[in-house]
């Protein structure tokens, strides 16, 4: 055992993101030091050295032990115990298993033996290596936050109480930990993620003795904005689980209470599912803490498929795939049944009877995964898609949005907004987002462009036709709206304004407390609240008096109020494949709208039924259900987990001497301008300050950088982003990544990234950066110049991303408005005669300038970005042109370079408008 490594394994708290690492790196460091004192022995320098750190580990990991159930205070006391005795040996081998518990995750499944004359059978068992039918055979483990300030003794008797309930038949296993403090409840239910349920006891104290500052963290963030100081003791629990609530709204609260009925009825007690009066009743909380993590734990659709799997049928029905009937026929297809095991097949029905529900008018399992979707979602209703959301985002724009109706777009969203607006026939106001030059990738939309629209379009008499706001959040390159700010300030020039949300990429954010806050549900649930708060309306007639004779400039300056009327309309459409667990094209559409009910729902289910196949598939909904559970259970540590990962790409990036040379992940100053930074962060790491507060920042600035998503400025090794990606990264190494630009490439982590995944993508970068070097140590000059060349022109001579245009006036209905109708145009160009083809050369550049305006007849999409840079019925501008010549040409989607470009011939465009 290396002493040295053992010794010096003591970073600061400072140099770790989360209390979740910096735990699980102290007892691994832990472990190494007792196993090199039971080497190396307690005496002479090494061994005083070895002593000290093993007693500052302890020290360390004691504020931090206290909120996790294994080992346990007790078994923790032993441990040091042994320490102080100079028990060596015993304490070796003890922490060993604690150390390898934690890791393979064993406790969860067992008693782990910490005293030396146990034998611990399975010492070297890792959890993720038993067979998953193995894994699925045991009860799901999790922990019981109990609040109250006990002594050990009334702690004790406690858990032996909750220990005696337990029965054979009890579908889970849980263990309790027990806290003093209010403090320490909500830093336990954002430090712990086992724990499932809270149990709040009437001698809850209110402040935490703990001042850990990594924990401490936790308490600035949900604190922000409440004031639990001047709190009579009474208020501690029902305070307690409101709280719980706001923080991580999936977990169940228990009030246990000796305040009237009456008195609670009155109190907001968040999502407290029950209250109950009588302390001793362990085997009543006992049966409700079960029956609370299985209403969650329990996946309708899901189970009715594995039971309709088992039954017996005769298939007189479409579908010979189901129960594996052409396959087990067949002499030729039989690696297919190999391959796919038997149980897909017989989960392949056309059934909708049987127990199983139709997607199309569910009424039974399916119904009820749906509901249960809404409700982890945070949404008033939930639709299950089995074509992704390209499919969803075509169904909410024909449920909203009539022919002729307003629509404000961001420009660079994803191509199915752009075909949806073609068929639901709206009149399309596309908005720019902020220009990344340098990166060649666009930002998002400023609330400035946005506000300016619809006092443009106001101002026009055109606001009872403003039908809709649609963004994306977040941006494929990980930039995130101040969704509330965005919806607020919307609603107070447009108060009835519909918002679509394309979360595609941000499912998984509901489940982290800080992206909740910028998430479509999350905002829409508290703005409910907000509107009906009389300080809300106050607020309004107080700005509204203020603002009587405001200019626009003004109104855009003015962080403004929406009226107390006004109607909370939202909706998300989420692919549920792209970051959580779902096969693929499963997809959600999330509803929190008032009107819903009275005015959409019709709409809505012509819309479904438009696009949705009368064959949906079964596997993508049980995947959606199961995903549902998933995430209800254990989203917030996954959550976690993976901005962990990010952090940790970051930080090995940053501090990596060879990485620096040639690598740089972007920043949050990098991809957002100042301006819209409030709180003036420029990254999440850098070596000398260490972190930043991710929590504040989110709860100001205009945008944020979604830290899971890292991009890559590779412009230094002299490759562009796809020749980075398709010849290094897959071909060499087979590092699979999705978006490129020129100059940078983007490193998405997911819910499934491992520290061991991180681990290989730096090993693959110190690799490339070293193999860079050596190339560049042996260079001749002309080569060296050749390197700097290729990387100045990567980095320095990008071309400028061009702005939207406008629509041509053959597509509008005046000179001045920015609305265009999409669908005349896209229609138009069906007809070849009313199409042209342009060559993007110096002819064309010299029209344009001249001041003639030449109409694109079809989608452009350039990649990168990624997105139209024209769509049908834009005019070409000379920076349009400018761009796409300085793109390598075979990379523009729907442009034939052995034909030009395709536009509308003058004579078409002059065709009356129908
Ligand atoms: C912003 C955005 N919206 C929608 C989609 C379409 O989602 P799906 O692939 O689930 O159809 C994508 C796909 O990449 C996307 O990036």
């Amino acid at each position: 055992m290396n002493v040295q490594s053992a010794e010096t394994r003591l970073p600061s708290i400072g140099d770790y993101y989360s209390a979740t690492q910096l735990r699980a790196d102290r007892w691994s460091a832990l472990r190494e030091t007792a196993e090199s004192l039971s080497v190396h022995g307690v005496e002479g320098r090494q061994g005083k050295k070895l002593l000290a750190t093993a007693e500052m580990l302890f020290e360390a990991l004691a504020p931090i032990e206290v909120y996790w159930a294994f080992p346990g205070a007790h078994a923790f006391e032993h441990l040091r115990k042994l320490l102080e005795q100079r028990n060596i040996d015993d304490l070796s081998i003890s922490v060993r298993r604690v150390a390898r518990a934690l890791t393979s995750g064993a406790y969860r499944r067992r008693t782990i033996p910490l005293n030396s004359d146990e034998v611990d059978s399975e010492d070297y068992e890792d959890e993720s290596a038993l067979a998953p039918e193995a894994r699925a055979l045991g009860r799901p483990y999790f922990e019981v936050l109990i609040v109250d300030n006990v002594n050990e003794h009334q702690e004790r008797f406690l858990r032996n109480n909750l220990h005696r309930v337990r029965r054979a038949e009890d579908p889970f296993i849980y263990e309790p930990v027990v806290v003093p403090s209010l403090e320490d409840a909500l830093i336990g239910i954002l430090f712990n993620h086992n724990i499932q349920a809270v149990v709040v006891r009437p001698g809850l104290a209110l402040k935490s003795h703990n001042d850990l500052p990594i924990l401490k963290q936790y308490l600035k963030r949900v604190a922000s904005g409440e004031d639990v100081d001047d709190l009579q003791p009474s208020d501690y629990g029902p305070e307690a689980c409101r709280l719980i609530a706001k923080i991580r709204p999936e977990l169940d609260a228990y009030l246990i209470t000796d305040r009237s009925a009456e008195d609670i009825a009155g109190l907001d007690l968040g999502r407290c599912r029950r209250v109950f009066y009588n302390q001793e009743d362990f085997l009543e909380l006992h049966l409700n803490i079960l029956r609370g993590v299985n209403r969650r734990y329990k996946t309708p659709f899901f189970t009715a498929l594995k039971e309709y799997s088992k039954q017996p049928t005769g298939v007189f029905h479409a579908m010979p795939i189901s129960r594996g009937k052409s396959i087990s026929r067949s002499h030729w297809i039989q690696d297919m049944g190999a391959f796919y095991g038997p149980n897909i097949f017989l989960a392949e029905t056309s059934a909708t009877s049987g127990g199983l529900d139709s997607l199309l008018e569910p009424r039974g399992p399916i119904k009820e995964a749906q509901d249960m979707a809404a409700r982890a979602f945070g949404a008033k209703q939930t639709f299950f898609a089995t074509n992704g959301t390209s499919t969803c985002n075509k169904i909410v724009v024909q449920a909203l949005v009539r022919p002729g109706d307003i629509v404000l777009v961001d420009r660079d969203c994803h191509k199915s907004h752009h075909y949806g607006m073609v068929l639901a026939g709206a009149q399309v106001v596309y908005l720019d987002s902020y220009p990344l030059h340098e990166y060649s990738m666009y930002g998002a939309v400023p609330l400035r462009e946005i506000k300016h629209m619809l006092l443009k379009l106001k101002a026009d008499g055109k606001l009872d036709r403003v039908r809709m706001l649609l963004l994306t959040n977040c941006t494929f390159d990980g930039l995130v709206y101040n969704v509330e700010r965005v919806m607020e300030e919307c609603l107070a020039i447009k108060p009835d304004l519909v918002f679509l949300w394309d979360e595609a990429w941000f499912a998984f954010a509901r489940f982290g407390p800080t992206y909740r806050q910028r998430t479509a549900m999350g905002v829409a649930s508290t703005l409910r609240e907000k509107l009906k708060d009389p300080a809300c309306a106050q607020a309004w007639e107080k700005q509204q008096e203020k603002l009587k004779d405001a200019d626009e400039e003004k109104l855009l300056k003015t962080r403004l109020v929406p009226p107390p009327d006004a109607r909370v309309r939202v909706y998300a459409t989420q692919s549920t494949h792209k970051t959580l667990t779902s096969l693929r094209q499963g997809s959600m559409i999330h509803v929190n709208d008032q009107d819903f009910k009275g005015e959409v729902e019709q709409a809505f289910h012509e819309a479904y039924m438009t696009h949705t196949s009368t064959s949906p598939n079964y596997q993508i909904i049980a995947s959606l259900d199961v995903g549902r559970r998933q995430v209800e259970l254990e989203g917030f540590e996954f959550v976690q987990r993976q901005v962990e990962s990010a952090m940790a790409i970051r930080r090995a990036i940053a501090t990596h001497p060879l990485l620096k040379k040639y690598f740089r992940v972007l920043t949050p100053a990098d991809m957002i301008p100042e301006e819209y930074r409030e709180s003036g962060i420029e990254s999440y790491y850098n070596p000398e300050q260490g972190w930043s507060d991710k929590w504040e920042i989110w709860a100001r600035d205009e945008f944020v950088l979604d830290p899971t998503r890292v991009t890559l400025a590779v412009g230094g090794t002299g490759w562009d982003g796809d020749t980075f990606k398709t010849k290094i990264l897959m071909d060499k190494y087979g590092i699979q990544i999705n978006k490129t630009s020129r100059n940078t490439v983007l490193f998405m982590t997911n819910i499934g990234t491992t520290r061991s995944s991180v681990a290989y993508l730096i090993e693959v970068l110190v690799e490339i950066a070293k193999e860079l070097d050596d190339l560049l140590d042996d260079a001749s000059k002309m080569e060296k110049r050749s390197f700097e060349n290729r990387v100045s022109g990567l980095i320095e001579h990008v071309p400028p991303l061009p702005d939207f245009s406008k629509f041509h006036d053959a597509f509008r209905s005046g000179p001045d408005t920015p609305e265009g109708d999409i669908r005349r145009a896209f229609f138009l160009s069906y007809d070849e005669d009313n199409c042209d083809y342009l060559a993007l050369d110096d002819d064309l550049m010299r029209r344009l300038e001249a001041g003639e305006e030449v109409v694109s007849a079809s989608f452009i999409i350039p990649y990168p970005p990624g997105f139209p840079i024209l769509v049908p019925g834009q005019v070409i501008s000379t920076e349009i042109l400018a761009f796409m010549r300085a793109l390598d040409v075979s990379e523009i989607h729907g442009y034939r370079p052995d034909l030009g470009l395709r536009v509308f011939t003058p004579k078409a465009l002059k065709s009356k408008k129908k």
